[in-house]
């Protein structure tokens, strides 16, 4: 149907011209927006944020030479950059420069701030938008497998996310947590992936004893490597598909379980929260990181990254879940309401909601039995 078309068939004075005009200036912006985020990837990958950094103002053969990367191709990138008004760029002398206040929120150096880190995503769930075009007409899944840098990602991501925010805001949610950790507790991390954060306790607490578990055998790989480089021998991770952790938890076995981010993309999540509770020995508590939202979609229209985290959701959170056998789909979206469903349906008699100023992506849960 053509736009006049539309017009045409529309009840008398119902079309806004006003409003479509406005749509389409709005939707421009998208586009643009969109392909400046894999623009912005590719300068946080090659590194060029980081060879901009300092603001010294250089031409495109001197940025390419400090990255060491081809003048052509940093052209066009820069191209990209001063049309996005993310570079400024002087027409006399022919320089670039990347003013302090963009830095940022782009350098490695800016982390917890680097935004640069999150465009990577994009470029992620682009590289596997034919199948998930498939995934629509037949209802399968995308596995992890077909996803070639998530786990790399997903670490960078929590490494600047989660870490920075561990100690200070973090495990005081739970009272006393601290003390018990230092004192030496047993500790569980469920859909760990490469194992950062809980790593990072393990060198914290070196009386405490730290297992990681997860289904990606590379992820694990990667956490293992990384805690014997730390010489980190209160550490061990496993590969454990934990779609039948309720049945194969080792009952009581630990002190203090945690998860972040890794409930909603499980192919069997309330199998692993009542694992959950059966693992807590008597006093234990499970906290669980995950996406902030509202389980009624019309609540998430004001969410300041609900288009990110529902485009996140369908081409990867929902899709890798629905790959696994009988696989439920909740989706990163599934809420508080329906997180707060699930974790008291597992057996936890208690379950407190909290939200971290620091962060307006996720919620976390406290839950005792
Ligand atoms: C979004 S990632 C979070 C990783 C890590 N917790 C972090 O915050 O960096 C979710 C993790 O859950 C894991 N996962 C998904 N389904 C699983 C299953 N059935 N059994 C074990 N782990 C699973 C994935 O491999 C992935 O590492």
């Amino acid at each position: 149907m053509s736009a006049a078309e539309i017009l045409e068939s529309s009840p008398e004075n119902s079309f806004s011209t006003a409003k479509a005009a406005a749509f389409e200036e709005r939707f421009v912006d998208t586009l643009n927006a969109g392909a400046t985020c894999l623009m912005a990837s590719v300068g946080h990958r090659t590194g060029l944020f980081d060879a901009m950094a300092d603001g010294t103002p250089g031409t495109s053969a001197e940025i390419a030479a400090k990255a060491g990367l081809n003048e052509r191709y940093v052209r066009e990138w820069l191209g990209a950059m001063v049309a996005s008004a993310i570079v400024d760029c002087d027409a006399d002398t022919g320089t670039f420069q990347l003013p302090a206040e963009h830095a940022a929120y782009l350098i490695r150096a800016a982390a917890p701030n680097n935004l640069a880190v999150f465009a990577q995503y994009i470029g992620e769930l682009g590289s596997v938008e034919t199948d998930i075009v498939e995934c629509f007409k037949n209802g399968s899944g995308v596995p992890y497998a077909r996803f070639n840098r998530f786990h790399e990602i997903m670490a960078e991501d929590s490494g600047q996310s989660v870490l920075p925010a561990l100690r200070e805001h973090i495990l005081p949610l739970v009272p006393d947590l601290i003390d018990r950790l230092e004192a030496g507790i047993r500790v569980l991390d469920l859909g760990c992936g490469r194992g950062i954060a809980l790593s990072r306790m393990a060198a914290w607490y070196p009386n405490s004893s730290f297992a990681g578990y997860d289904l990606s055998a590379e992820a694990i790989a990667w956490a293992t490597a990384n805690a014997e480089e730390q010489g980190l021998d209160n550490l061990t991770f496993q590969v454990r598909d934990l779609g039948t952790f309720d049945q194969d938890a080792a009952e009581a076995a630990f002190d203090f379980v945690t998860t972040f981010d890794a409930v909603h993309d499980q192919g069997n999540p309330r199998a692993m929260v009542r694992g959950i509770h059966r693992s807590l020995a008597p006093g234990g508590v499970y906290l669980a990181q995950d996406i902030n939202g509202s389980s009624h979609m019309h609540e998430n229209c004001d969410h300041p990254i609900g288009p990110l985290l529902y485009t996140v959701s369908c081409m990867h959170c929902m899709t890798v879940s629905l790959a696994q056998e009988g696989g439920e789909g909740l989706g990163a979206m599934w809420g508080r309401q329906k997180a707060v469903e699930i974790f008291s349906e597992a057996g936890f008699g208690s379950v407190e909601v909290n939200e971290l100023e620091h962060d307006i992506q996720n919620c976390y849960y406290v839950c005792r039995p």
